[in-house]
Formats: structure tokens, sequence, C-alpha cells
């Protein structure tokens, strides 16, 4: 497995895969990998002769009082369940090589990423949409795997790369949890012993609400009222957004009839995480 941090060096050996007819699979991350990120590369690596996964904290998706700074990082543990689960190339490039300092384009769009994280991150897609354009300009896949626990971000790629004519398949992975239910997600070790128990109630949540919703409940205030009582009785948790919406659109929704996505965001100390499924009836 090549370990590269050019641009340039990045798009040769590509060259030469697909002089060769080799397809190739793309899994970008911001690093510190789990099974999550794990069975995205497996899964690649079954579909694609060729895998790539790209390590970057992509600043610009970051608000000001995020994370940034904090984001943990591990590139050898990184490497060893890359190479493990079957990828052929890792691209970790620093800032400086993917952003000049006078680079000023930006990817917009809008709808799709006004609602949900959108709001409490205002430009979040905006860095999303930048970084996941430029990374599919240099890496050109076939085929390119999100895991579906950012649902709206999965959303957001999609019909980017349709408005964009991107020549790439979305490839959308199931979410991959802990035994009691947590969705795996790199910020789930900034959680303590204590925030680690509470962070159950996401899901905790999200099954109750399921349930209801399969003895035939419809009402999208009644799945949100219920996850919010779920939800408040962890003192240790806070809501930020509880939301029913059209799983195409991300628009919210007063009554359930098509394919309906639930999702929330909480904060379990500072810690924020974010949990969903799709509802199809
Ligand atoms: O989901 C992520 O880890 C990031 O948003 C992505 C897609 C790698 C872009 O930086």
């Amino acid at each position: 497995m090549q370990l590269e941090d050019r641009i340039k060096k990045v798009k040769e050996v590509i060259k030469q895969w697909k002089k060769e007819g080799l397809t190739v699979g793309f899994i970008p991350t911001m690093g510190y990998l789990h099974e999550g990120h794990e069975s995205l590369i497996k899964k690649a690596s079954e579909e694609n002769d060729r895998v790539i996964v790209s390590i970057f904290v992509n600043p610009i998706q970051f608000g000001p009082n995020e994370d940034l700074e904090n984001y943990p990082k591990d590139l050898d543990r990184d490497t060893t369940l890359c190479l493990n689960a079957g990828a052929d190339l890792i691209f970790n490039p620093d800032k400086e090589e993917m952003y000049f300092d006078d680079f000023c384009t930006i990817v917009n769009m809008n709808g799709l990423t006004e609602n949900l994280c959108g709001k409490s991150r205002p430009s979040h897609f905006a860095g999303v949409c930048t970084v996941v354009s430029k990374l599919f300009n240099i890496v050109t896949p076939d085929k390119a795997y999100f895991g579906q626990k950012d649902a709206q971000q999965l959303a957001v790629i999609k019909r980017m790369v349709r408005d964009l004519s991107i020549d790439v398949e979305i490839v959308g992975c199931s979410i991959i949890r802990e035994e009691d239910g947590l969705a795996k997600s790199s910020r789930n070790t900034y959680l303590s012993k204590e925030e680690r128990i509470a962070a159950i109630v996401l899901n905790k949540s999200l099954k109750l609400a399921k349930e209801s919703l399969e003895k035939g409940e419809r009402s999208s205030n009644n799945i949100i009222n219920s996850i919010k009582n779920t939800i408040d009785s962890e003192k240790l948790a806070k809501i930020d957004y509880i939301q029913v919406v059209d799983a195409l659109s991300m628009e919210n929704i007063q009554e359930i009839k098509g394919p309906t996505l639930i999702a929330i965001a909480i904060y379990i100390g500072k810690t924020r995480l974010i949990d969903n499924f799709t509802f199809k009836m």
C-alpha cells in the first residue's frame, strides 16, 4: 500500500491504473478511522480493482467554535486499518497542498444544506462540497463510498454529483454501531466514561420512534416529541435538533407519507453527536 501526500503523484498513479483498465473506488475521510470507515474500505475493495482512502481534516468545513484544533489524529493506526481492509493508496495531503494561500473557489449548494446540520453549522456543507469535488477531480473514482450516519452529507453529495455531472457513482453504506447501539464516530473518543454511557440515549430514542412508526404513527410532531422525551430523560444530553424530513429534499414534513429521514443531533457534554434512520413505507 502506498502513502502519498502530493496531488501530482496521486494523479500519476491513477492515470497508470486507468491505462491498465482498472476501476477505482474512493473513500474520503478525515482520519482517526473506525469500523465504519473499515466497512466502506472493505466494500470498495470488493467492488473495485483499486481503492484509495483520503485522510484530510478539511479546515473549511469547521466553524469558528468547532473542534478543528482538537480533531483526533493517528496516522499509524489509520495506515494499519487501511492496509488490513484492502486499500491500495492513502492520500494524506496537508492544508498547503489542498488550499493555495489565495484559494477562493467555493462549491455552494442552495437547498438541502439549510436544514438539519446546516442550520447549526452554516458554512459546513460549502466546505464539504468544495473539498469533495476537489478530491473527486484528483482521484476521478468510478465509485465513492459514504456512510449513512452523515445522511444529509450523503444526500448533498449525491445532488452535487448529479447537478455538476461529475462522473462517479455514489454508494451509501449502512451505519456501523457499537454493541449498545451508539453509531461509530471518531468523535466518540471525546466522551468521558459517564458521557459514553449517556450517549446510548441517541439510539434508544430513535429505536422508540421507529417502533411507533412501525405501529402506524404518521405525525412528525408526535415522533419528535417522543424522541425529545427520551433525550430529556438523560441529564447529560442537550438537544441541537430533532427533525423529520423528506429523505430527498431534506425539508421538514408534517405528515409521513413517503421515504422519510428522522435525524437528531445531540450534545453529550461538549461533544456533538448525530444519528438517524430512514423510514420507507
Ligand atoms: O465525512 C467526512 O469525514 C468529511 O465530511 C469528508 C466527506 C471526508 C469531507 O471532508
